[in-house]
């Protein structure tokens, strides 16, 4: 059996995905699912869009635009695993887990939220002002996502790599604390795709919706095509020589050209191509790559339902790894039934049978024995038999496990068989709960010793 790399990357659900967000992430993680090694969790992770975002109809729509976008983009969803993380209530439940063992002075060193601080603080505001504990304790919902299921390469940007080591921090801290040795928690790594371009914007920045330099993926053709008119450029008018190395325009090209189309398109530049032209090929490029994709988008767009039930799918396959899997860590922290917890005795109560021990003795002409636990207290002292045949028929008959006739007395108790009185408590009890503890520990020392 081959041990497949497990990929689980989280993709939070507060806009609408760009060209950017699609050569930079979408493309690449679609593509790597599809390596027969690869074990893909992809989801939506918009427990943490809740943290940037308080507009519920804002949420909902990026929710079903990035699914759509993913699922039209060619996620097989039938090879990866793919969900919505508000899906799977063992999430929040081990963000609890591990919110109990994360270091505060660990999460005051997050990027996200230092960042924050600084802010207030440059304007004189109180450091605090605006800062909610969902971005204070983003990193720990981020660690449950991927320690939940145990991902070796967690592909992100480069602002998210501190986060990820967060969760190394997190899970290791949890498998010392609660591991008895054994490591819960797979230790998972950053992914940074170094080959993966980060697209220029229209303005030759990196393309961002917080430059509002953007070009639309998936909206329309005209909406991609106005975009693209608007893409910045130098000032060489129709025949004069264009520069392919210093033009973003061109870069957007190659993202998307095969090596063949690239070099016709430089060659053209350099001959001189007005840029009217050349943002016409642009578009027909995006297009003729983009359009089928489109198609499939606006066709999910206007079948929720369907994109439901695909992600409820997702979610029973998360849910399969992830419920048996916090239960062991609920386990291991402690909470546990306390059924099983009655149950647990049963093993110490062998041993406590085990190790008890039954006395005979003689006294006068009579023969006697008693009954002593495991710590060697004396629980139970027998009456007075004529003969040793006789005593031991009757310790005999006490283990054998049939169900004790035991008769409570004012401070103690009685043992009967076939109507005689064939024992009594050895010590004098002052209450009845002790009493009782008295009786318990005498049938767990009677309890017979199977194998
Ligand atoms: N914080 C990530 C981002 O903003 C999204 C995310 C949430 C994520 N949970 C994750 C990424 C788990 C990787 C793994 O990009």
């Amino acid at each position: 059996m081959t041990t497949r790399t497990r990929i689980l990357t989280g993709i939070t659900t507060t806009g609408t995905p760009h060209l950017g967000n699609y050569a930079g992430a979408i493309r690449p993680a679609i593509l790597a699912s599809q390596d027969a090694n690869a074990d893909s969790f992809y989801f939506l992770a918009d427990y943490h869009a809740l943290i940037k975002c308080d507009d519920p109809q804002r949420i909902q729509r990026s929710r079903m635009e990035i699914a759509a976008t993913w699922l039209a983009g060619g996620l097989d969803v039938n090879r990866v695993t793919f969900y919505r993380q508000s899906d799977i209530p063992e999430i929040p439940e081990l963000t609890w887990l591990l919110t109990c063992v994360a270091a505060k002075g660990l999460l005051n060193r997050a990027h996200a939220y230092k960042a924050s601080v600084d802010k207030n603080v440059e304007t004189g505001e109180d450091p605090d002002a605006g800062i909610t504990m969902g971005l204070y304790s983003y990193p720990v919902l981020m660690a449950a996502d991927i320690l939940m299921f145990n991902a070796h390469k967690v592909p992100v940007g480069r602002d998210q790599i501190q986060h990820v080591e967060m969760a190394r921090d997190i899970g290791q801290r949890f498998n010392h604390l609660f591991g008895n040795g054994k490591e819960f928690f797979t230790m998972p790594e950053a992914l940074i795709e170094e080959s993966v371009a980060t697209l220029p914007g229209l303005d030759g920045r990196k393309m961002s919706k917080s430059y509002d330099n953007t070009i639309p993926l998936f909206t329309s053709a005209k909406d991609m095509k106005d975009a693209i008119s608007r893409i910045v450029t130098d000032s060489r008018a129709p025949g004069e020589a264009k520069d392919p190395n210093n033009s973003h325009l061109f870069t957007l090209y190659q993202a998307f050209a095969s090596k063949a189309q690239e070099e016709a398109f430089r060659a053209e530049l350099l001959q001189g191509l007005g840029w009217g032209e050349a943002k016409n090929r642009l578009f027909q490029l995006l297009d003729g790559q983009l359009g089928e994709a489109r198609e499939r988008y606006h066709q999910l767009m206007s079948r929720p339902s369907d994109m439901e039930d695909l992600l409820l799918v997702g979610a029973k396959k998360a849910r399969a790894v992830a419920a048996p899997f916090l239960a062991e860590l609920r386990e291991a922290v402690g909470l546990r039934s306390f059924v099983n917890q009655a149950a647990a005795p049963v093993a110490s109560k062998k041993k406590a049978a085990k190790s008890s021990r039954v006395l005979s003795f003689r006294e006068g002409n009579s023969f006697r024995f008693r009954v002593l636990a495991a710590d060697g207290s004396q629980l139970l002292l027998s009456s007075e038999f004529a003969d040793g045949k006789k005593a031991g028929a009757v310790i005999k008959e006490l283990q054998s496990g049939q169900t004790l006739d035991i008769r409570t007395e004012k401070n103690g108790f009685t043992v009967w068989l076939d109507g005689e009185c064939v024992a009594q408590s050895s010590a004098i009890y002052t209450n009845d709960a002790q009493r009782d503890a008295g009786i318990e520990a005498l049938r767990t020392a009677l309890t017979p010793i199977e194998d």
